[in-house]
């Protein structure tokens, strides 16, 4: 199961193990949020991305579900628990962003993108768990940022937010580690994403977005895309990781290098 499914780094992972025979569900949100800068993924992303899911041969499902609300998350996983008769991986992928001072930093803003980020992995991972407990086996990632190892400007929030992510994946890790249940974060830096022009407009950027928001990278030949995300997420899900939990790994072009 991996929620922001529909489009970018959660489509990224889920093509990638849909590619190498896993069953996916892909659950996203499917409208827009009031704070949130940019368009996030529609009903058609998610049936679009379905089908390219399926077309690798096994079985693939789209679920509208909004992280933040407790019992969307219980049907979800229900759903993919009847579906698929068991719920080996989730991917904690679903996440916004908006850039505001702190002193124009409305609590709805803050609350959109916390609930999303750090509520939304919290429930996602309370109603998974115990089927992974039951099954004596689960693979948990959390997608943070480098925002959960170091602040960025304006936003307080989004730090805030993934710093809890960090948070969290060290203290499940430690709770299910007798259960066979490897919990582990990756924090991506800046990667290509439909967000970034949306948070360039918000601060009025006349310059290519990309190049602005991935100023701390030491690589800078070339971009992160969201299959590099893809790729490590794939090996924390292999038994290649199997004594890797609570921890965290920067896909980050070496930008936390410098502090
Ligand atoms: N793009 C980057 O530069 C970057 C950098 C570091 C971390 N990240 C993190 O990676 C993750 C994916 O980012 P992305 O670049 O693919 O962004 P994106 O906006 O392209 O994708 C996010 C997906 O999450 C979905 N979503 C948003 N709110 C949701 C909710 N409440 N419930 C369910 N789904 C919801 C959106 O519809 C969208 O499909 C996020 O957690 C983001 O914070 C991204």
């Amino acid at each position: 199961m991996i929620t922001g499914g529909a489009r970018n780094i959660g489509l990224a992972v889920a093509r990638d193990l849909a590619s190498r025979g896993a069953s996916v569900a892909s659950a996203d949100i499917c409208r827009n949020l009031e704070t949130v800068p940019y368009s996030l993924a529609t009903t058609d992303d998610l049936e679009k991305a379905v089908a390219e899911l399926a077309s690798f041969g096994g079985q693939a499902i789209g679920l509208k579900c909004d992280v933040r609300d407790e019992s969307q998350v219980v049907s979800t996983v229900e759903k993919v628990i009847a579906e698929f008769g068991k719920l080996d991986i989730l991917v904690n992928n679903a996440g916004v962003i908006s850039l505001f001072p702190i002193s124009d930093l409305t609590a709805s803003a803050w609350n959109e993108v916390v609930d999303v980020c750090l509520k939304g992995t919290f429930f996602c991972c309370k109603h998974a768990v115990p089927a992974m407990i039951k099954q004596h086996y689960g693979k948990i990632v959390n997608i943070s940022s480098v925002a959960g190892l170091r602040g960025l400007g304006l936003s307080v929030h989004y730090a805030a937010a993934k710093h809890g992510v960090v948070g969290l994946t060290k203290a499940l890790a430690l709770e299910v580690s007798d259960h066979n249940i490897n919990v582990n974060a990756i924090c991506p830096g800046t990667v290509e994403s439909p967000m970034l022009q949306g948070l360039a407009s918000q601060i009025n950027l006349d310059r290519d977005a990309y190049e602005h928001f991935s100023r701390g990278h030491l690589i800078r030949e070339q971009r992160i895309t969201p299959q590099d995300i893809a790729n490590a997420v794939r090996w924390l899900l292999s038994e290649e990781s199997r004594f890797l939990t609570g921890t965290i790994i920067s896909v980050d072009a070496g930008w936390l290098a410098g502090g």
